[in-house]
């Protein structure tokens, strides 16, 4: 998260427990955050943890961002699942809600990607030559750049999932790569 560009205001999709919240505050010191969860029970959570730097309230993503109007601004997805098939199916709502959010223009996006866990069993059902992660982010990117003019810039993959942060621009370099016991880091500039 860190060196991503400074925005005024982040929404964020699946507010949860604040974990992801947390980690957008401290990335972005002035933004204000908006969330939203269709659980009252992680709603409340959410604004204790967040204290006043994000509020979420009771709604679901789609029509919460459909209305959206503050400039300056970046979205969080951290999707509970979603993987390759989701974008390549594109039948899903996940799919429909990227579409609507990719309209309001934000300056860059996270998505919380599951299919890394098991990418090294499941590789074959996404299309790719093998179960090496920069595969799978190649043809992820492609289809990002493609539907929504969004580029991959850097991922973080751990046991459980790939954050990832997408920008409107195309990156310059190829994959760069770092490991840091089990977390997995890649990254273009
Ligand atoms: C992976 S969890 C998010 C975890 C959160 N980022 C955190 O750090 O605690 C996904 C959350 O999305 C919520 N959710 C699922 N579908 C939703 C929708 N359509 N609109 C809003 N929230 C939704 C679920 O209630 C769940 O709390």
């Amino acid at each position: 998260m860190e060196q991503v560009p400074q925005v005024d205001h982040i929404f964020e999709a699946f507010a949860g427990v604040g974990i992801v919240g947390q980690l957008l505050a401290a990335a972005c010191p002035r933004a204000q955050i908006w969330a939203v969860d269709l659980d009252e029970a992680c709603v409340q959570r959410y604004n204790e943890a967040l204290a006043g730097r994000g509020k979420a309230v009771v709604d679901d993503a789609t029509e919460y961002i459909a209305t959206w109007n503050k400039p300056n601004w970046a979205a969080s997805l951290d999707f509970n699942k979603f993987t390759l098939v989701d974008v390549t199916a594109r039948v899903c709502w996940r799919t429909a809600l990227i579409d609507e959010v990719v309209t309001h223009r934000p300056r860059w996006l996270h998505i919380g990607d599951s299919a890394c866990k098991y990418l090294h069993l499941n590789w074959k059902g996404y299309g790719i030559r093998d179960g090496h992660i920069l595969t799978y982010l190649n043809k992820l990117d492609a289809l990002a750049s493609e539907l929504w003019g969004f580029w991959i810039w850097r991922v973080g993959r751990h046991n459980g999932a790939a954050q990832m942060l997408l920008l409107p621009k195309r990156p310059r370099s190829e994959w760069q790569t770092r490991c840091d016991g089990n977390l997995e880091f890649y990254w273009k500039t």
